[in-house]
């Protein structure tokens, strides 16, 4: 086990400790390093400043200290490369004011920490710091790969057939919602085909795999009656969702790792016929892994919370977990989308985080678009997402 990791840490923050140990070991991969131990240790400003005070005789808190094991020369003889401690409460504010999630900005002091682990020290001269910041500059770039285009939109065009059957008629048609908002900028188009078909119908889901020129997602409980549907219809991708009967729109996240065998089976049978699958899930780690084991080529993370949230603070703590969410699914291989809830408001601060691909909006974009127009609610969700 090459990183040892300790979480000392109970604060009000959430640490993904799995995401951490993954990034510590491509650091060490990236250095040559992958037979070498690593140990990093997790705690609060409180720890920190003790640890501070005992060892380097200052009385403060700080992000990061290393702690190498013996001597520089002698890496050989000491497959244990020594400590990283970061306090949690000093990285915290330091990514708010550098704009950056947490786990983004531990990744950088976990390479400040490894780079002061082979005896770079900043404080030593200016060509130590350049030398040092160089080295940290050239880990970074090769570990943090990213989406390097905008985040993509995707409209659920549910609620136009919500809307149809009210008067149980033929308008508004979400068929011709799809092509106006393809028009106007969206790159894929869902619809949820619901067992009591409450909103689309399997007309309109037909209709659409023949005029859906970007994508067409069809989003989906796992039943019998809905798998053979999606096998014979033949989308661009499907996304599960637990589906009830009396809920007014999808309530949460899919329990994956609660039924992985049946779930594995069903992408089983999306895979021969090249769809690939989506689950909606929670920003929850075994969720995640779950995900990745049943075979999933993407997740899509609920944001329903976030969106929910009637404090400042709990939405801070909502995004927070997306963001995790979404760099652990990332790292582990899935693409990652995510949608529920979002808005005008909420959408960009999803849209800016840079591992996730897309976002499927619906509710937001036809309320607006009942005074706007559909061309237009849609433009400004694009425009949303191009400047995220
Ligand atoms: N993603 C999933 C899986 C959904 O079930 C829904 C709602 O249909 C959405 C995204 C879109 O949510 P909203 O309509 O709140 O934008």
């Amino acid at each position: 086990m090459p990183v040892l990791l300790t979480n000392n840490y109970s604060g009000p923050y959430h640490l993904c400790p799995a995401l951490l140990i993954t990034k510590a070991e491509k650091i060490l991969l990236l250095a040559g390093m992958e037979d070498h131990e690593l140990s990093l240790l997790l705690l609060d400003d409180p720890a920190m400043q003790e640890i501070n005070r005992q060892w380097r005789h200052k009385d403060k808190a700080t992000n990061v200290l290393s702690f190498p094991q013996g001597q520089d020369d002698a890496f050989d003889q000491h497959p244990m490369l020594g400590d990283i401690i970061i306090s949690i409460d000093t990285a915290q504010r330091e990514a708010q004011d550098n704009g950056l999630t947490l786990h983004r900005y531990l990744t950088t002091l976990l390479v400040h920490g490894f780079v002061h682990l082979l005896g770079y020290d900043h404080e030593r001269s200016d060509d130590d710091a350049d030398e040092m910041f160089a080295l940290e500059h050239s880990y970074l770039t090769a570990i943090e790969t990213r989406r390097t285009k905008m985040v993509n939109l995707a409209i659920n065009v549910d609620h136009v057939a919500t809307l149809r059957q009210a008067r149980g008629n033929t308008e508004p048609d979400p068929v011709t919602a799809a092509a106006i908002a393809e028009l106007a900028g969206a790159v894929g188009i869902v619809v949820h085909l619901r067992e009591d078909r409450r909103h689309m119908q399997d007309r309109d889901i037909e209709i659409l795999r023949k005029t859906v020129q970007t994508k067409l997602n069809l989003e989906m409980g796992a039943t019998e009656e809905i798998i053979k549907i999606a096998l014979n219809l033949g989308p661009d991708m499907v996304t599960l969702v637990p589906e009830k009967r009396a809920e007014l729109t999808t309530e949460g996240g899919l329990d994956v790792a609660g039924q992985k065998a049946k779930l594995k089976k069903v992408i089983a049978r999306m895979t021969k016929k090249n769809i690939p699958v989506s689950l909606f899930i929670d920003p929850d780690s075994a969720q995640i892994q779950a995900s990745k084991e049943v075979g999933a080529t993407f997740v899509e993370i609920h944001t329903g919370r976030y969106a929910d949230a009637t404090s400042e603070e709990e939405e801070d703590k909502e995004f927070l977990l997306i963001a995790a969410a979404a760099e652990e699914a990332y790292e582990s291989g899935l693409r990652v989308n995510a949608g529920h809830g979002l808005n005008y408001v909420n959408a960009g601060r999803i849209a800016a985080l840079p591992t996730i691909e897309e976002l499927s909006i619906g509710h937001a974009i036809m309320a607006r678009a009942i005074f706007t127009g559909l061309d237009q609610a849609v433009r400004e969700m694009v425009d949303i997402c191009r400047f995220a």
